[in-house]
């Protein structure tokens, strides 16, 4: 087994406990709902990979993870309020199934758990990992209200996207990848290198995150395919098809945006296609994967223990779901 996937195991093994007392019991229920729906784990497993990348696991590091992960589980709960998706991990989201004040309640009580793990780190460090987490969690919320602010633009540049990303997705990988190398010992330029290689590697994470919300297979995906497109999200696929479309299919895309007709989503779905999107997609991840991988090859450790992140990257940016 891959190295990233036996850590993706030990972690659960970790994570898979109660988080949560059982009253008020419409706060926590949903708690653990949402919890048990899984999920990838890829954040906390970057903490892990962190950590590994220059010493052995320190017992730490597990806290940490379990915070990355409650905080990421806690923005999905509002992400799904805010993009109105009914759908997450092949289930019912938090607010479909409880409604939206406890979505939101449950949510907000996610993220001041996710601050107990950060609290039981080691007082020499503890600082300047929550500095990173609190700067990172300002950053997501910075990113998704620009995800907001862009659905009701008519145009976004393709570097607005790209820093609307950022923020709202690359900085928890690469803030996950820099809090578990700094429990690592890493040093300050090892550690700039990671970030970047995290950075690069979530731009590429969000670009796949994109195309399968208006490819995937709905099998597989867990989420409902096109709801970035009901919901005009000014994604690459849409960035880039505005940029290479004729005058008409342009013209198209503006008119389906502004008038959601039943068939809009098949409608755009064939102008991408006509567009080349894909052609398009697949060459700008791996763009940015080559980037994330140049910082990589940069961290002053032997090559041997970088495979486990070369591999995790690689399965990222060509995952189904
Ligand atoms: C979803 O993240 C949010 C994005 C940044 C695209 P994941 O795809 O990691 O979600 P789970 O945790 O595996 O469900
Ligand atoms: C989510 O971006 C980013 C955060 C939750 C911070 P998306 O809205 O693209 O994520 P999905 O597609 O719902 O998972
Ligand atoms: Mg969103
Ligand atoms: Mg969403
Ligand atoms: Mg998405």
């Amino acid at each position: 087994m891959q190295h990233f996937k036996a850590l993706i195991q030990q972690f659960a093994q970790h994570f898979d406990t109660p988080h949560f007392p059982e009253h008020p019991l419409h706060l926590y229920q949903p708690c653990d709902y949402f919890l048990s729906l899984g999920g990838k784990r890829i954040r906390p497993v970057l903490c892990l990979l962190g950590n590994d990348l220059f010493a052995p696991l320190h017992p730490d590091v597990y806290e940490l993870a379990t915070a990355v992960e409650l905080f990421h589980n806690f923005t999905l709960i509002h992400d799904d309020i805010m993009d109105d998706a009914s759908l997450r991990r092949g289930m019912e989201t938090v607010h479909t199934k409880y409604g939206t004040n406890v979505a939101l309640l449950s949510g907000d009580v996610m993220l001041i758990r996710a601050y107990e793990y950060i609290n039981r780190l080691q007082p020499h460090y503890l600082q300047r990992i929550l500095t990173i987490f609190n700067t990172t969690a300002k950053q997501v919320c910075e990113g998704q209200q620009l995800d907001m602010d862009f659905e009701k633009y008519t145009n976004v540049s393709f570097d607005e996207y790209v820093h609307m990303i950022g923020l709202k997705t690359s900085v928890l990988l690469a803030g996950s990848l820099e809090m578990g190398g700094i429990i690592g010992g890493a040093s300050d330029s090892d550690l700039a290198h990671l970030y970047q290689f995290g950075l690069n590697l979530g731009i590429a994470f969000q670009i796949q995150d994109d195309y399968l919300d208006a490819f995937g297979n709905p099998e597989t995906f867990g989420k409902e395919v096109g709801g970035d497109i009901k919901q005009n999200k000014k994604t690459f696929l849409l960035i880039h098809a505005l940029d290479v479309a004729n005058a008409e299919q342009r013209q198209q895309l503006y008119q389906l945006m502004e008038q959601n007709p039943p068939d809009k989503v098949a409608q755009i779905l064939s102008i991408f296609t006509a567009c080349n999107v894909d052609a398009w997609a697949n060459s700008l991840k791996e763009n940015y994967l080559q980037k994330a991988y140049a910082h990589l090859e940069a961290i002053q450790v032997a090559p041997e223990r970088k495979i486990a992140l070369q591999e995790l990257a690689a399965y990222l940016i060509v995952r189904v779901q």
